[in-house]
């Protein structure tokens, strides 16, 4: 069999998505002990007791086919956020969005511009389609260039990707830069702003993109329950849209992409608005104290606006290796001096602490 002529030849580029590693994975290896798990940028907590309750109760009713229009989620969002309900669309998580506007939108030959590094799925959903990935390398204090990004945009530019807060890098762009960047991006380009960490921003410059939405720009904002809402295991996001590309996407989904339990989860968790403040003001807490500890050990960080911390690291395979001894999982992407560590309770932070510490104290920095 040649399978290589069975494959579609765009996937042999492609790399499958590689997960951060499993706390069950790393209590194994290290022979138990207390792991932190701060590689995947989830919430420490769990979804909110509302939450919970209504995923209970509609357990017994797992027979029926989910609400393939997920009319009562989408009802609830555009309350929430104060648009049209006609403008949103749910996913299977983000990624399933970012998927769905790649599907609908790219060919072979198109260019989708997004800044580098950024979240890794951006890439593959531009080779899955056989459009060229651009990537515009961030600028110094590793923030998006909007100028560089700007200048990258060609004829054939159909999509560009902002991160904001960025991923992994955890920095943002402010009100000016994003105003200026939406007045001059040509208008053939698709604006996809990845608004992932948004509930956890705390820097009043900080662009919501739902402010530039006017439903006819060529503007998407993407969000999800996957962070702050606790709800990364059941999968489900957000996006609002234009209408004709919320027909466009609503050809190329699945006809019940988001389930049962994750729609009720996520309805009855956009009301817990006390606890959703609660965890973004404990958040912005420990991610000020593991700058303290940074700057400290004389670690370079990043200021973040999300529930992870971007910092030098000249070894991170290292690093990397001697965090997980000490019960410590962080992200090492593998392509730069770099690490990503997650931020979580206040006693993830006192291990994160301690376990850089004791790796500073042999030199292990
Ligand atoms: C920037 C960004 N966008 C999208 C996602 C995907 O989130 P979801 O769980 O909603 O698919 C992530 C997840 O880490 C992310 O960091």
């Amino acid at each position: 069999m040649d399978w290589d002529a069975l494959i579609r030849e765009e996937l042999a580029p492609m790399v499958p998505y590689a997960p951060g590693l499993r706390a069950s994975e790393v209590r194994e290896r290290i022979g138990g002990g207390t792991v932190h798990k701060l590689s995947s940028n989830e919430n420490p907590f769990g979804p909110v007791p509302e939450a919970l309750a209504a995923m209970e109760a509609v357990l017994p009713r797992l027979n029926i086919y989910p609400d393939g229009g997920t009319r009562a989620l989408k009802r609830a969002l555009a309350d929430h956020l104060g648009v049209d309900e006609r403008h949103v669309v749910v996913g299977n998580g983000s990624n399933e969005l970012l998927r769905i506007i790649g599907q609908a939108i790219l060919s072979h030959g198109d260019e989708v511009v997004f800044a580098w590094p950024s979240f890794v799925v951006y890439p593959m959903v531009a080779q899955l389609t056989g459009a060229t990935a651009v990537r515009v390398p961030l600028a110094d204090g590793e923030t998006h260039d909007l100028e560089a990004m700007l200048a990258a945009i060609t004829e054939r530019t159909k999509i560009v990707f902002l991160c904001n807060p960025n991923n992994p890098t955890g920095t943002i762009y402010g009100k000016a830069a994003f105003a200026d960047f939406l007045a001059r991006v040509p208008d053939h380009v698709l604006v996809v702003v990845d608004e992932a960490y948004f509930e956890y921003v705390t820097d009043p410059d900080y662009p919501n993109g739902l402010e530039a939405f006017d439903g006819t720009r060529p503007l998407v904002v993407l969000r999800t329950f996957s962070k702050i809402y606790s709800l990364a295991g059941l999968r489900v996001g957000y996006a609002v849209m234009p209408e004709k590309l919320v027909e466009a996407a609503n050809k190329v989904r699945e006809p019940f992409n988001v389930n049962t339990v994750a729609q009720v989860a996520a309805y009855y968790s956009l009301g817990a608005t006390d606890e959703i403040a609660r965890r973004a003001t404990l958040n912005a807490e420990q991610r000020e104290r593991l700058y303290e500890a940074f700057t400290r050990l004389g670690i370079t960080w990043f200021p973040s606006q999300a529930n992870f911390v971007y910092i030098h690291a000249e070894k991170p395979r290292e690093v990397f290796e001697a965090l997980l001894s000490h019960g410590v999982i962080v992200r090492d992407f593998g392509t730069a001096p770099a690490l990503r560590v997650g931020v979580g309770t206040p006693e993830d932070t006192d291990a994160t602490i301690a376990a850089f510490e004791a790796i500073a104290a042999q030199g292990g920095l």
